[in-house]
């Protein structure tokens, strides 16, 4: 059952991956500095797979009030706690481990357990906070975002569970935890970073118009896709 909500979907078409990468840092840095100055804090929800590598490697080299960000994951592959292949490894190695966020402030999945377990611990976490004040989310080539896949449940209700475990990931590997898609869509800001040539028929049936995971994203100020301009061509 989908959430009955439209999404409001913006497309901003870049030359190239590394235009693409620097406008994302710019959105998240002006984000940052708004929340920081309007709450104190700045709450972001981290992309897994390889897109984001570059703006996390970005992230490492600019200046922020690193003390006052609070850092989760959109998803975990459920793989050993230092796998090369966790969503957390590489934040860690491309950012996370460069700069001064306070370690009890960067929030991983605890996906080494069960799935189940993770989940449940993963949403204990998020209850004690609030609407997220950035998430940043990648496309498969199914349409998929974050570890929600089409055909599995995405949690797209208000009642859903926070946090999903997966059990049969198309994308290895086959176990996975991942927020449900209403609890990404409780944020300010959500932003989708999509390159490679791989995502071309996932953009074109989102802008047909077509049910994919990440439609089910509808947060209430929309979201906004950062994507090569050749995908639209
Ligand atoms: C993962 C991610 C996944 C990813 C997309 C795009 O664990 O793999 O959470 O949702 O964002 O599959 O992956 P690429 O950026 O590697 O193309």
């Amino acid at each position: 059952m989908d959430s009955g909500k439209t999404q409001t979907t913006r497309w901003h078409p870049f030359a190239d991956e590394r235009t693409l990468q620097a406008a994302a840092v710019e959105s998240i840095v002006a984000s940052a500095r708004q929340a920081i100055r309007d709450r104190g804090s700045f709450h972001i929800v981290l992309a897994g797979g390889r897109t984001p590598r570059g703006v996390y490697e970005r992230l490492a080299a600019t200046r922020s009030d690193w003390a006052s960000w609070f850092v989760y994951f959109g998803d975990e592959r459920c793989l050993p706690v230092s796998d090369p292949e966790r969503n957390s490894t590489m934040a860690a190695e491309s950012w996370l481990n460069h700069v001064g966020i306070p370690v009890a402030q960067v929030h991983g999945i605890p996906a080494e357990c069960d799935p189940l377990e993770a989940a449940r611990n993963y949403a204990q976490i998020l209850s004690r906070v609030g609407d997220f004040d950035f998430v940043l989310l990648g496309l498969g080539e199914d349409g998929h975002t974050a570890s929600l896949f089409p055909g599995h449940a995405l949690g797209e209700s208000p009642e859903a569970p926070d946090v999903l475990a997966v059990f049969d990931a198309p994308k290895p590997p086959p176990q996975r935890v991942s927020l449900s898609a209403h609890r990404l869509g409780r944020a300010r800001n959500v932003i989708f970073l999509v390159s490679g040539e791989s995502k071309r028929r996932s953009v074109a049936a989102w802008r047909a118009g077509e049910q994919i995971p990440a439609t089910a994203i509808v947060p209430r100020s929309g979201v906004d896709v950062l994507l090569e301009s050749a995908l639209l061509e």
